[in-house]
């Protein structure tokens, strides 16, 4: 495992400088209470041993169907909520690691752009303000600089400067993405998680707000988690791309090379729904048999098998290994098997067979995984109730 994170992470000929973030086996589990006692009686595996890095100046782009996680991941890797297991490195820090106040100082370094700009907006702030009341806050510029400053960010938004003094509603929804953009800028940061950054806005918006992000990564360096579930949106945007399958990266690669070749079932079913703007392009397209499965409730083996229509027998019981299929091209699929792991796979079958016939033997007491699961849950409550 330690060797599969390492290699998904970061390719041993860089220097660990050329990675802004790196992402280690995070796992996010909510807790599930019964109504009477409120006791923890399961887990929602939102993110279950997800792993990437993203260099320098770069864009990863994140996607899946609504409900895989994408957002938990982008929210935990900020520490805007507890993480349940995992590292996330930033600039060479575990950020789980840092103090309250190290956490302080780092925080305009890592910032987060949401899909809907209206309700991240303060109705009752002038434009601003609200881009400059962190500034001041973290004292990113001297005072005497501060209105210079916010007039700078503004025009590099797109923004005129006069808009300082109007409020949230008198813009459209792309002038408050562009509000919300700047507000982010403002504070200097190397990092920005854009969590559905255009879903909410007209198509031709669209491209302009992800013509401004792409300008303001060339301008200032910036990096970028752009997480999306439209794909032509991130494909244009991305360098590397991340699927996500209920709570778990299931392919990962350059976007040229993903999109040209997806290898997962699921990458391809997902990719080959993708409107292609020439009639006589005839589509094969896959559509997905059945509903996502729930994440608190996870099918075993591979999590994809009850919609794969390549799902073979070993798929419904042994977890395929997420490993690098070509240089650079990481998935997580039995079809990729060395014989080795086929080998491996059939005798983890073989074993999982006899312990179920021994289970099912008359007389042998029935196992209480319940048990075991509401005391993990409590664990890792306490745990990040000590943290917070
Ligand atoms: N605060 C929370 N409490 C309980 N469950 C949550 C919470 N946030 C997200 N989830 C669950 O975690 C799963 C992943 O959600 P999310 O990260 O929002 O997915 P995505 O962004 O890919 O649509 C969903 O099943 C969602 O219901
Ligand atoms: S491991 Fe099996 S079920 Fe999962 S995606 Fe590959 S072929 Fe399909
Ligand atoms: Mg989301």
């Amino acid at each position: 495992m330690e060797d599969i994170v390492k290699d998904t992470a970061v390719n041993e000929s860089e220097t660990k400088n050329d990675y802004v973030l790196e992402v280690r086996n995070l796992k996010k589990y909510f807790p599930i209470k019964s109504s009477f006692l409120r006791l923890v009686i399961g887990n929602v595996k939102a993110v279950d041993g997800v792993s990437f890095a993203i260099k320098r100046g770069t864009t990863m782009g994140l996607v899946g169907e609504s409900g895989c996680g994408k957002s938990t991941v982008g929210r935990t890797l900020l520490r805007l909520q507890s993480k349940t297991e995992g590292e996330v490195i930033f600039d060479g820090v575990d950020i789980f690691k840092l103090s309250k106040k190290e956490l302080r100082k780092i925080r305009p370094k890592i910032q987060i752009i949401f899909q809907d700009p209206y309700s991240s907006l303060s109705p009752r702030m002038p434009i601003g303000e609200i881009i400059g009341e962190a500034v001041r806050e973290h004292n990113i510029v001297p005072p005497e600089e501060y209105e210079d400053y916010i007039s700078r960010i503004m025009r590099a938004c797109g923004l005129q400067e006069y808009y300082k003094d109007r409020y949230p509603h008198e813009f459209s929804g792309g002038q408050r993405q562009r509000i919300c953009i700047a507000r982010a800028l403002a504070l200097n940061p190397d990092f920005i998680v854009c969590d559905e950054p255009v879903s909410a806005l007209d198509v031709s918006i669209q491209a302009q707000i992800i013509n401004l992000l792409k300008q303001l990564q060339r301008d200032f360096n910036l990096t970028y988690l752009f997480i999306s579930h439209d794909l032509s949106v991130v494909e244009h945007i991305s360098d590397t791309v991340g699927v996500m399958y209920l709570g778990s990266m299931v392919e990962y690669s350059e976007t040229e090379k993903i999109f040209s070749n997806p290898l997962h079932p699921y990458t391809k079913a997902l990719f080959s729904a993708i409107p292609v703007p020439d009639p006589d392009y005839k589509m094969e397209r896959i559509v997905l048999e059945g509903s996502i499965p729930s994440p608190a409730n996870p099918p075993k083996g591979c999590k994809f098998h009850t919609r794969c229509k390549d799902c073979m027998k070993m798929c419904e019981c042994v977890v395929p290994n997420y490993k690098e299929v070509e240089p650079g091209h990481f998935c997580a699929c039995h079809l990729y098997n060395s014989e080795e792991e086929n080998q491996a796979a059939e005798e983890e079958m073989k074993k999982l067979e006899e312990e179920a016939e021994l289970a099912n033997k008359p007389g042998t007491p029935a196992a209480e995984p319940e048990d075991e699961v509401v005391e993990d849950a409590k664990e890792e409550e306490k745990a990040s109730e000590t943290k917070e």
